[in-house]
């Protein structure tokens, strides 16, 4: 595995020939990381079943759980799926940025069956993080990707959290810095006039629901049978090895602490370890730490991480999903 570091600021880095070597690794159908604004991507050609296949392989992941794909416009996007009002009104409104869109795919979508679990949907992302897109643009393909994680573990926002997961499957990892918003997308279905939450994320439901005019409905509670889900939203996710306790109002012997806001809990000098997302109370901040946190936290060695209380506002509602399948029963096959 290479690893290319590069310096956002630095506005040559997209004639770096690192730029050119990962493009043709991606080409060749290897699996490359790149970071977005919300977790790094385990990227591949969303039009080769082959490459495709090695993301499921690389992740463990199951074959019915559709991948996300990535370009560089909404006009890109077009050439895929199917905008209808409300669609557009998002897109134009949050693209580049952390939001998914589930359209009808076009029949004429080049990107692969395996890529959408042979759905006749497609999941589609403009993301605000310009690396992805730009490698999209100069591959001149879609790019599929799903978290890079192994599927069912803690999201990784850093070069080396990827590094520790996947090095064996990557030709290259793409080291951009931490990832600014540190949450997965929202992601909202679009195909039967009804807009539908599938999964919280970057961008708060309050300010889709502020575009669209309308509440938005969520994916589990369908208004018909064939409504559409994330296939991806099993219970248990997101979960580090140690057990996960949320609402904590104490810590107890031997856990670890995951803390929020400035009030303090009792016992908390004797935690394990102690990580707080934000002491001042900034639901943003606490995204942008929360899947390091997780992971640390996890490397303390304790058995327990208990997690004070989150507000549900704003980005909170994503944090306290992610918090929530972290905390779920686990199953003993990988999800
Ligand atoms: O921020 C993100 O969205 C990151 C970055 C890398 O872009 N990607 C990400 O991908 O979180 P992943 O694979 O971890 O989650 C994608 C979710 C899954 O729950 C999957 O089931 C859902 O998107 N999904 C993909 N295609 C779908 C479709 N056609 N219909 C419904 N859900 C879909
Ligand atoms: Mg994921």
């Amino acid at each position: 595995m290479r690893r290319w570091t590069l310096d956002l600021t630095q506005d040559d880095w997209r004639n770096a020939a690192e730029a050119a070597a990962v493009c043709d690794a991606i080409k060749a159908g290897e699996l490359v990381a790149i970071p977005t604004e919300t977790v790094y991507g385990l990227a591949a050609d969303a039009t080769s079943s082959s490459a495709c296949a090695k993301i499921f392989a690389a992740k463990g992941r199951p074959q019915f759980n559709p991948l996300i794909s990535h370009l560089p416009s909404l006009e890109a996007c077009m050439e895929h799926g199917i905008f209808d009002e409300d669609a557009m009104k998002l897109a134009k409104a949050f693209w580049p940025g952390p939001l998914t869109l589930v359209v009808s795919k076009k029949p004429q979508s080049t990107i692969c069956d395996l890529a959408t679990a042979g759905l006749d949907t497609v999941a589609l992302r403009v993301p605000a993080g310009p690396v992805m897109r730009f490698l999209a643009e100069k591959c001149g393909s879609p790019l599929a990707a799903p978290s890079a994680n192994i599927s069912g573990k803690v999201s990784t926002t850093t070069a080396d959290a990827v590094t520790a997961d996947l090095s064996a499957s990557l030709s290259f990892v793409v080291d951009a810095g931490p990832c600014s918003v540190g949450i997965e997308s929202t992601i909202v279905a679009l195909v039967d006039g009804t807009p539908r939450l599938l999964r919280p994320g970057g961008v708060p439901r309050k300010d889709l629901e502020t575009v669209l005019g309308c509440a938005l409905i969520d994916a589990s509670t369908p208004t018909r049978p064939d409504a559409p889900q994330a296939p991806g939203m099993l219970s248990s996710h997101y979960a580090p090895s140690a057990a996960v306790r949320l609402n904590a109002q104490t810590v107890q012997d031997g856990e670890a602490l995951l803390a929020f806001g400035s009030n303090r809990l009792p016992g908390a000098d004797g935690a394990v370890g102690e990580i707080n997302l934000s002491p001042s109370g900034n639901l943003e901040e606490a995204a942008t730490r929360l899947f390091a946190a997780l992971r640390h936290l996890d490397s303390s060695g304790a058995k327990t991480i208990c997690v004070q209380t989150i507000p549900m506002e704003g980005l909170g509602e994503a944090i306290n999903d992610r918090l929530e399948r972290a905390a779920a029963p686990r199953p003993n096959t990988p999800s």
